[in-house]
């Protein structure tokens, strides 16, 4: 009998965040237990609106929506998205500049795959957005970790980036607000990115999904505004600071060198040609979106829900015996550290799957997003004060007691 085997180019792709951990889970479910999760940055099942002006709008504008867009999107929306890069200082965009995709997670696949020949190196945070990871690696391309230091509010490394570039790395990923760290990067460590990406010549591709989620009156800077002579690709999209991850919108916008870059955009446009365009209702609210009150504004200030949960995240973390955690400043995520020798911790997995089963919490190890030590995992923190207070008892408790 012919057997069915998948792609050898999955096999070195880690896509953890739904992984066996989240399988396990799911099992546990269908026989009715219920799991507290908080493994995946989805803010709408925790409660969080998107704005009704938002939802009007894609009703309103539905029956215009039955056909397909231009590849690149609409009118509409790219104009707003350009309009939304001005402010950010993005540097030489114009609308052929700015892609529409069905999420920042299409848009980042798309741009690998465009990029990427057989041992073509990518630079990648560690920890990352795993996705990143994922897509080098199935583009045919090698994912090269640069860490990102605990000690230094989660910052890249600069040394250790500097150390990993070869004359095969072709592009330096930021992913700026941080998933799963929650840092947001100042303007002197940017600088220092773009002066390493000028001096090797290298694309700068910048993940800022969580641009608009910054707290504590900290501003966000574009890395892309500090390198107009460069070629840089910035991605952002509605999934989080509308709470419409469902909906599926996001974009990437080109801006600085474009010359330098001509036959890979003409390689974008065919790949982007070819998926014919994005969805087309979530476009048409897109202008909606980024005009006017910023409804996830009041979400990120003292009183508002995601600055006050974490506050709490992070205090009652950082008070259980064995749990360090750098306070996060932008997005929804924390990563804490664990004592591996308290806990006598050597595999991530185990652990996440141990605090499953007793405690019936799913959380992401860290292993998850690329980083190397079994001493780390991510929470989200979008459920309500309430929940998070039942799952930092019940971690707690089970950290009185776990040793591996
Ligand atoms: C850093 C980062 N980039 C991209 C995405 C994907 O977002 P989208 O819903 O736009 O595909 C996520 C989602 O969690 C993310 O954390």
């Amino acid at each position: 009998m012919r057997r069915f085997t998948k792609s050898t180019k999955l096999d070195n792709v880690l896509y953890d965040v739904r992984g066996p951990v989240v399988d396990e889970a799911a099992r546990m479910e269908a026989t009715g237990t219920h799991v507290l999760k908080l493994n995946i940055g989805n803010p709408a099942p925790f409660g969080f609106r998107t704005p009704d002006e938002v939802i009007y709008d894609m009703a309103h504008q539905l029956p215009e929506c039955e056909g397909y867009s231009a590849s690149k999107g609409l009118f509409s929306a790219r104009k707003a998205i350009m309009q939304y890069a001005q402010l950010k200082n993005l540097p030489n965009v114009s609308i052929d500049d700015i892609y529409t995709g069905n999420g920042v997670s299409e848009l980042i696949n798309l741009s690998m795959s465009a990029l990427l020949d057989n041992g073509d190196e990518v630079l990648i945070p560690s920890p990352d957005y795993p996705l990143w990871t994922a897509c080098v690696n199935l583009a045919g391309g090698t994912a090269v970790h640069y860490l990102c230091d605990e000690q230094s509010e989660w910052y890249p490394d600069i040394d250790d980036m500097r150390s990993k570039i070869t004359d095969k790395t072709k592009a330096i990923v930021v992913i700026n607000p941080n998933n799963p760290t929650g840092a947001l990067y100042p303007k002197e460590v940017l600088q220092q990115i773009v002066d390493l990406a000028r001096e090797h010549q290298l694309m700068i591709f910048s993940d800022e999904i969580y641009d608009r989620l910054v707290m504590d009156g900290l501003q966000h800077v574009s890395i892309a505004s500090l390198a107009p002579d460069l070629f840089c690709v910035t991605f952002s999209g509605l999934s989080k600071s509308h709470m419409i991850a469902g909906y599926r919108v996001g974009w990437m916008v080109l801006s600085g060198n474009k010359n330098v870059a001509r036959d890979y955009i003409e390689g974008l446009n065919m790949l982007t040609n070819m998926r014919i365009c994005s969805n087309v209702p979530a476009q048409s609210i897109v202008q909606t979106a980024l005009g006017g009150h910023q409804s996830v504004n009041d979400y990120i200030v003292p009183g508002g829900r995601i600055y006050e949960q974490r506050d709490y995240i992070y205090n009652a973390l950082n008070s259980i015996p064995g749990v360090t955690a750098v306070k996060p400043k932008a997005a929804f995520y924390i990563f804490p550290k664990l004592d591996v020798k308290k806990f006598n911790i050597s595999d991530d997995e185990q652990f996440a799957l141990d605090l499953l089963h007793d405690e019936r919490i799913l959380i992401t190890r860290g292993g998850g997003f690329n980083w190397h030590e079994p001493d780390h995992f991510r929470i989200v923190y979008l459920p309500r004060i309430e929940v998070l207070k039942d799952a930092t008892a019940k971690l707690t408790d089970f950290l009185s007691y776990y040793r591996q």
